[in-house]
């Protein structure tokens, strides 16, 4: 009987692609993936640190594991349990200690190294959490999945060390993929059927990578390279995440006028209005220049739908911090954005802040900053009724003939078919809005 192994991912898109790879490297090895943790051989956690809850639903869930572990050791049998991902890197022998069956823990550059792990016999555990992002990109197996559309992890770790956050700790610094095996992924996706890619990486248009290792002299921004997939035949849209606002160059604003396949859509995080917290959060950037970056891209392509994120409640937030946070949200009206209560975490600058504000305070400037966003959202989605808009058909919806896109804006849009629209790109007229999806029909 072939083994059986459960994976389960927290946290960003970048951790949801090292999953499919962590998946490509056991499949070869005989494992089979399973829904059920019960029954496993190996069970596997990849990982979020970001914010404290993130981290502390792992450690239940290993104490959930752990209870599996047990019943199948009762039985004879046993169960690798592996933890991967940030609070792996983060804590790397503290999980251990905190729970003994704990088998393997591994950071997130050292996946490739799970199959020798596994094919030699365990008998303490083993902690991996060595930073090398070549040899993690290298070592990777070829893509073996196939859909409408894929992530492609271009560039990962972090120099910017904002003080709120973990990411440079755990992902290390900035280390972008190079051109060419980039290309080659993505020619291999879209031979599978991929039509649209989104280009990850945890600070993504600090994207500078190397053309080639023959060449190394030669480098490409984001928006070359940008340009240079868009000539892959097959390949209809690219998106990329998370941009930061400092690295908003004039060249990128740019391609996303003249580059008709690069979506009209932009995540941009910007965290407070207030130069003051900015200036806390060692952001790089002012409300100013980032309402300038603003003003740049919708004069050059009007209908981009901008997103955000927001930290409510960092240290020294004042009420008027908080009204400036609101001012900016009602200048630039967003498409959608995430917004959460700061999480103080161990090992950055702003852990060592006081941080003696109200949780109630926090808990209604987050109410009223969520209250904003969501309208501003409906607004964003109501002014698509009557639209034609293009949607990329990406699966089955839940009712019969029904299925599920995503319009250039990334919105989820339902339409009733008899023709298999999987993999197309239609031509939609909207008709109406439910919650946050958009409906229409064939036009
Ligand atoms: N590189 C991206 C963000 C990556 S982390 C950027 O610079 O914008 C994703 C989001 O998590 C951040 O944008 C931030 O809003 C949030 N976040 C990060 N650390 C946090 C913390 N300590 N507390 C609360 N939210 C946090
Ligand atoms: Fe974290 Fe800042 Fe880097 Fe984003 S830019 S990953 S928030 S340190
Ligand atoms: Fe979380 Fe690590 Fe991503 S901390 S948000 S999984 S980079």
């Amino acid at each position: 009987m072939k083994k059986r192994f459960y994976i389960k991912t927290y946290g960003c898109q970048m951790n949801f692609y090292d999953s499919t790879k962590i998946q490509d490297l056991l499949k070869p090895l005989g494992y089979k993936l399973s829904k059920e943790p019960e029954y496993c051989d190996v069970a596997i956690l990849n990982t979020c640190h970001i914010r404290e809850k993130a981290s502390e639903k792992m450690y239940s869930d290993i104490g959930r594991l752990s209870k599996y572990k047990k019943n199948k050791k009762l039985a004879g049998e046993d169960m690798i349990i592996a933890i991967c991902g940030c609070v792996a890197q983060a804590e790397g022998n503290e999980i251990i200690k905190r729970n003994e069956n704990v088998d393997i823990v591994l950071g997130p550059h050292n996946y490739h190294k799970l199959p020798s792990i596994l094919s030699t016999r365990l008998t303490r555990p083993v902690i991996k959490n060595e930073f090398n992002g070549m040899k993690k990109f290298n070592s990777f197996p070829k893509p073996s999945f196939s859909g409408v559309t894929a992530f492609v992890s271009i560039q990962e770790g972090c120099d910017k060390f904002c003080t709120f956050c973990v990411v440079p700790y755990t992902r290390g610094a900035e280390y972008s993929r190079n051109v060419l095996d980039i290309a080659t992924e993505v020619k291999k996706l879209v031979s599978m059927g991929v039509r649209e890619i989104t280009l990850l990486g945890q600070n993504v248009n600090a994207y500078n990578g190397k053309f080639d290792f023959q060449n190394s002299e030669r480098t490409y921004s984001l928006a070359k390279l940008c340009s240079f997939l868009s000539e892959i035949k097959g390949l209809d849209r690219i998106r990329y995440i998370t941009s930061h606002p400092a690295d908003m160059t004039d060249e990128l604003i740019l391609e996303h006028k003249s580059n008709t396949k690069l979506m009209p859509y932009l995540h941009l995080p910007i965290q407070s209005g207030s130069n003051k917290i900015l200036k806390e959060m060692n952001r790089r950037y002012t409300k100013e220049i980032y309402l300038k970056i603003v003003q740049k891209l919708r004069s050059r392509t009007p209908n981009i739908a901008l997103t955000s994120d927001f930290i409510v409640g960092f240290p020294g937030e004042s009420k008027s911090d908080f009204d400036d946070t609101m001012d900016i949200v009602k200048t630039v009206k967003f498409a959608g954005s995430y917004s959460f209560k700061y999480s103080p975490r161990p090992g950055t600058t702003a852990f060592l802040k006081k941080f003696d504000l109200d949780d109630k305070i926090i808990n209604e400037r987050l109410n009223i900053l969520q209250k904003e966003l969501n309208f501003q959202q409906k607004q964003f989605n109501e002014k698509c009724i009557g639209l034609n808009m293009e949607v990329l058909v990406e699966k089955y919806g839940k009712k019969k003939n029904q299925y599920v896109g995503r319009s250039e804006y990334l919105q989820p849009v339902h339409i009733i078919s008899d023709d298999n629209l999987i993999g197309k790109i239609v031509k939609v007229k909207i008709k109406s809005l439910t919650s946050f999806s958009l409906h229409g029909t064939l036009s």
